[in-house]
């Protein structure tokens, strides 16, 4: 996971963008057991993960979260993400029990705000200057979806889930 998140092509989309170290790997890791707020996938192909996905912040009285997920950046642009998003979307309306799914992405990275886009995420504000990095302070723009929405949606891009379910 810490060499995945540590590929230039995928910390450069994220908050923070420093090279993480073992032992900062080591205390995330310990920070998620027992939390409840928190539920951290790794994505396995033949026992070698190419991926994570994250729900946090979430929020049992309110049936909320935010979701976000990086790839491999040698298996992205194959589709691999439109197909863990749909199945994210389904987790978290379905066995996760949520009603609304958040997520934030930095407001230059408009290939994944499109993405979210097609899957049913409206875009709901943006934060302009939120975050520090590098010693310049950017946007994010804050994207959220309901459970209702998922499901109409789902309808409407079921020809594209079947054809990337086959290609996989
Ligand atoms: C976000 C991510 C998981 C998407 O996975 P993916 O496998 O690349 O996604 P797909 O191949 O299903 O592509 C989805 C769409 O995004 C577009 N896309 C993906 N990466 C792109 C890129 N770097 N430049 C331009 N378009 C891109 C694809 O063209 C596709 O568009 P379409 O649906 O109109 O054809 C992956 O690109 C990634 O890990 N990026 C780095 C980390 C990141 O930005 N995470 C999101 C922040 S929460």
């Amino acid at each position: 996971m810490r060499e995945l998140r540590n590929q230039p092509a995928v910390r450069q989309n994220m908050y923070t963008c420093h090279e993480i170290s073992e032992q900062e790997h080591s205390l995330w890791l310990g920070s998620l057991v027992g939390n409840a707020r928190v539920r951290v996938f790794a994505l396995l192909l033949e026992s070698s993960v190419i991926g994570v996905v994250s729900l946090s912040a979430i929020n049992l009285q309110h049936k909320t979260a935010d979701w976000a997920f990086y790839l491999d950046t040698t298996l992205q642009g194959k589709g691999l993400g439109s197909q863990v998003e749909a199945r994210m979307l389904d987790y978290a309306f379905g066995e996760a029990g949520l009603e609304k799914l958040n997520c934030e992405v930095l407001a230059f990275n408009t290939p994944v705000i499109a993405l979210h886009q097609k899957f049913g995420f409206t875009i709901e504000g943006t934060r302009h200057a939120q975050i520090e990095r590098d010693g310049q302070r950017l946007d994010v723009v804050l994207l959220g979806i309901t459970r209702g929405q998922w499901h109409e949606r789902r309808e409407a891009l079921a020809p594209l889930l079947a054809r990337l379910a086959r290609q996989a």
